[in-house]
């Protein structure tokens, strides 16, 4: 990486910046966010821009975001490497809970095994949670133990195999690290782990993962809560973008109705699709959690050939239909 660009950030208020870049002052071209942070009235920030090097013009613009309702994240439950099932919700003691989201190269979470190591052990126990979620299929348990084997207990690996947690929680980058407030289950920092830069002859490691979790910890509002990462591809497998009627009725019906229909046992029936909308958030959370249907079996070992277990195909598209909010579409409908 070569030398970043220095940035002194004037903030006349306590609110939320972001600091946004553009590759040429083009109407239409759309500003790209670099970095969120809490300003502070009358003071300033100075920010070094990693990614400036190989640019031969760059144009920024710092912008006071006014109102921006904190993104909550869902329950899920997912394997480890070793076979132990972890629910996101179960930590709810905790004081933050730190995701790591590998994508597809585990490689990732071995290089920064380290760094969240050194973070969660900066805490009393059980104040700071760390989970590695990975891309990969549930066929790769033992490679993966294998590659991350001098893993300590509090690191699991978890297999997001139907690639819907990554997919909902993932702003695009890989890897990316999250920090999850246990008492609002919001997000409050989303970036990279540390951040190497270049400054003439030095070189500044900045850690903002780190920095965020302090500030959790110390119940001060986190100071950058969102730092951009270089351009990479986020490895999840395409969804195919679903139609209310075509595609997640069927969904339903096949999945749900033996049991949320009227007079059936669940305490709600998906009689229409308002009543089906209005549940949206807590479908995605019991489907995410593995309590919908309720079939709990690690997919590795269980082939039960009655069980109205969804494919991970339909946990997807029914979870990205939940994210897009619930569009109701044309076509004829087999519910409401
Ligand atoms: C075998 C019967 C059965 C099937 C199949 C089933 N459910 Fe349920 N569901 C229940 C029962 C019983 C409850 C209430 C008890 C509970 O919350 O565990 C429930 C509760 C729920 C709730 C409320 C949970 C909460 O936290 O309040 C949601 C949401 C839900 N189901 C979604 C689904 C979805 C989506 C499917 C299909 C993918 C599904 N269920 C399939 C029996 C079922």
């Amino acid at each position: 990486m070569g030398d970043g660009v220095e940035l002194q950030l004037k903030t006349p208020s306590d609110s939320p910046y972001v600091l946004e870049t553009q590759a040429q002052l083009m109407s239409g071209e759309l500003w790209k966010p670099l970095m969120e942070f809490r300003g502070s009235a009358g003071g300033a920030r100075s920010f070094v821009d990693p990614y400036c090097a190989d640019k031969e013009s760059k144009f920024y613009r710092l912008r006071q975001i006014l109102s921006k309702p904190p993104v909550e994240v869902s329950n899920f439950r997912l394997i480890s490497q070793t076979g132990q099932a972890h629910e996101l919700y179960y930590h709810w003691p905790a004081k933050a809970i730190v995701l790591l989201l590998t994508g597809k190269e585990i490689q990732n979470a071995v290089e920064s095994a380290a760094e969240l190591n050194r973070i969660r052990e900066s805490y009393p126990s059980g104040d700071v949670i760390t989970l590695v979620l990975s891309l990969s299929s549930p066929g790769e348990r033992e490679e993966i133990a294998a590659l991350v084997e001098g893993f300590p207990l509090e690191l699991p690996v978890l297999q997001d195999t139907s690639h819907a947690v990554t997919r909902t929680l993932s702003s695009g980058f890989t890897p990316e690290a999250l920090v999850v407030d246990p008492l609002t289950w919001s997000i409050q920092y989303r970036g990279p782990v540390q951040l190497t830069i270049n400054q003439g002859t030095t070189e500044i490691t900045l850690s903002p993962l780190s920095d965020a979790v302090a500030d959790l910890l110390a119940q001060r509002p986190v100071s950058i809560s969102r730092m951009v990462l270089p351009d990479t591809t986020l490895q999840v497998n395409p969804v195919k973008s679903g139609e209310y009627a075509s595609d997640i009725a069927p969904i339903l019906i096949n999945n749900c109705f033996p049991c949320h229909t009227p007079g059936n046992i669940a305490p709600w029936a998906m009689t229409e699709y308002s009543v089906i909308a209005e549940y949206a958030r807590l479908i995605k959370s019991a489907v995410l959690a593995g309590e919908m249907p309720p079939w709990h079996a690690d997919p590795k070992y269980a082939h039960f050939s009655n069980s109205k277990s969804l494919t991970g195909d339909e946990i997807s598209t029914l979870i990205d239909w939940i994210d897009r909010g619930t569009p109701r579409g044309g076509g004829r409908r087999s519910i409401g």
